[in-house]
């Protein structure tokens, strides 16, 4: 193996990270459309998915916009055109997410067909917007993200998102993330969380997660 060879990290953890956002907004015209007029129960359960994801999304481009973007530029020089217009993605990404947020609001509060249809079109939106972004950062970016970034720096990630997620249901997330990974990496996922956070996740998290995705795919 070259020393280059040998030196590059596995960025694939991040290629899991975002079919969590392809999925849900795949999913957004059978789940929002499976909630009925003035079903507050269910809009609820629907509106809370949607809401930690999008939160969740906030989330991984502001870890990336702090923790990648201004290292690639510094330490690849040659490609800093690239990677500034694959990050200036996230600022076209961000007028629909918030659109997508602001409609969520207010059928989450208030299901209604008509607001139901403007949201499930909202995330579509979304989804379109965000799948260009997400199919460059995973063919260009993360090549050269494995060339020159440290395993230590790469894994950086997580924790901050973890640190800067809005959302109200931390364990919804670590089992959507777990959901897209292998039995071996669960289990390095779950030797590596703090201690508090492994008790909580094994104690409580997995079951509360395995309730609510069953009743939302039901
Ligand atoms: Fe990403
Ligand atoms: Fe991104």
């Amino acid at each position: 193996m070259s020393d280059v060879a040998a030196s590059l990290i596995d960025t694939s953890d991040m290629i899991q990270l975002h079919r969590v956002f392809r999925d849900a907004l795949g999913a957004a015209a059978p789940l929002v459309g499976s909630v009925l007029a003035d079903d507050v129960e269910r809009a609820e359960l629907v509106g809370s998915y949607y809401f930690n994801v999008l939160e969740l999304l906030h989330a991984h481009h502001d870890g990336e916009d702090e923790l990648v973007w201004p290292r690639l530029i510094e330490r690849s020089p040659a490609d800093a055109d690239t990677i500034r217009r694959v990050a200036g993605q996230h600022e076209g990404v961000l007028t629909s997410l918030r659109t997508a947020q602001a409609r969520l609001a207010g059928w989450r509060a208030d299901p209604q067909v008509d607001s139901g249809a403007h949201l499930a079109a909202a995330l579509a939106t979304l989804g379109a917007e965000l799948a260009v972004h997400l199919d460059e950062e995973e063919r260009v970016i993360l090549p050269i993200a494995s060339q020159h970034m440290t395993a230590p720096e790469w894994g950086e990630l997580p924790a901050h998102g973890m640190q800067h997620f809005g959302g109200d249901k931390i364990w919804l997330i670590l089992g959507l993330i777990q959901e897209q990974m292998s039995v071996e990496q669960i289990a390095n996922m779950e030797s590596h969380m703090p201690p508090p956070v492994r008790d909580f996740w094994t104690g409580a998290g997995r079951a509360q997660f395995r309730a609510f995705i069953a009743e939302l795919r039901s």
